[in-house]
């Protein structure tokens, strides 16, 4: 983890309090700290730095892939496809991320991507924003996309038929800038980071994988500035009681206040002046994009996403 991210980190269990972290620093290499750790003075727990990724999940078990579902060769080389095809030329691939990034206005400060995955949108932001910051539950998702900003170029096995696989390579263009990104291993819903600090948030489907979308969306707020801030919100809500207990879906509740479509009860939850996100945002009409996940060469999922754009 890059050095400068000390400074920004704060402990995700003390929340609201705000505890800056004590650094550990075993090993650290041009800026990078390898080995460390990171512990909060107030609540004594310590946060491990281990091969370069900081892990501040509060539920920071080390993941498994019984654990987490995103741990997989076969995962994370479908979202390596997902993120960075449309880089390569690929018929196939979709341009969800490159729509998304053009709807937020270059700024300066501090670009968070929660549940960014293997980094694609965090590079996108790294030459819109000062500092771009990618955040992820998947331990697995968070190694490969600082694999990518350190090495630039990445090669993995694609699953073509059956178990054989083709090489899919990534290389990163030159507007994709290393040293002003960084992925952290994180929780969307207990962000360490100080109050109105954040000048551009991203939440790309993600709102309908996390327990609380409600609590989601007050760790965006709490975040991000209370002036000159964006928010992206982008998500096909497939809502799923896997994922989140039905009293707890932002639409299609069987009753109660929550039965329309997601997309606008958070534009409404946004643009509420006496709402639980204030300050209250300005917010865009939705659109839709189409995002694609590559199971196999003759397999691919299309799938819409409904997004906005919100300001402050
Ligand atoms: C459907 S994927 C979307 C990934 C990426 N935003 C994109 O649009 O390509 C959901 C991502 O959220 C991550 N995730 C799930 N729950 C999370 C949480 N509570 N905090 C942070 N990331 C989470 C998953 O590991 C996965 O990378």
């Amino acid at each position: 983890m890059k050095t400068q991210m000390l400074e920004l980190l704060i402990c995700p269990i003390c929340l609201p309090k705000e505890f800056p972290l004590i650094a550990d620093i075993v090993t650290e290499q041009n800026g990078d700290i390898e080995t460390g750790s990171l512990t909060c003075p107030s609540c004594m727990v310590s946060f491990p730095i281990t091969d370069g990724i900081a892990n501040l999940n509060p539920m920071h078990e080390p993941s498994t892939m019984a654990t987490n579902k995103y741990e997989t060769e076969a995962v994370v080389a479908s979202y390596l496809w997902s993120h960075f095809s449309e880089l390569t030329g690929d018929e196939h691939s979709s341009q969800a991320y490159s729509t998304w990034a053009e709807v937020i206005e270059p700024h300066n400060g501090i670009a968070l991507d929660a549940g960014g995955a293997v980094g694609r949108f965090s590079f996108e932001m790294s030459n819109r924003s000062d500092f771009s910051i990618g955040l992820d539950t998947s331990v697995a998702f968070i190694r490969v996309a600082r694999e990518l900003m350190k090495k630039r170029t990445l090669t993995v096995g694609l699953k073509d038929e059956g178990s054989s696989t083709k090489e899919f390579t990534v290389t990163l263009p030159d507007r994709f800038m290393s040293e002003k990104v960084e992925f952290i291993v994180a929780n969307a819903l207990s962000l360490p980071f100080r109050e109105n600090s954040i000048g551009s948030f991203s939440s790309l489907n993600l709102v309908d994988k996390v327990p609380s979308p409600i609590k989601h969306l007050q760790e965006m707020s709490r975040v991000t500035r209370n002036k000159e801030a964006q928010f992206v919100l982008s998500d096909p809500f497939s809502w799923s009681d896997e994922a989140a207990p039905i009293r707890e879906w932002l639409g299609g509740q069987p009753d109660g206040p929550y039965t329309g479509r997601g997309i606008d009860t958070i534009s409404g939850l946004l643009k509420d002046p006496k709402g639980t996100l204030q300050p209250a945002w300005k917010v865009s009409e939705p659109e839709n994009v189409w995002w694609k996940i590559r199971t196999h060469t003759n397999h691919y999922e299309l799938i819409q996403s409904c997004f906005v754009h919100a300001k402050r």
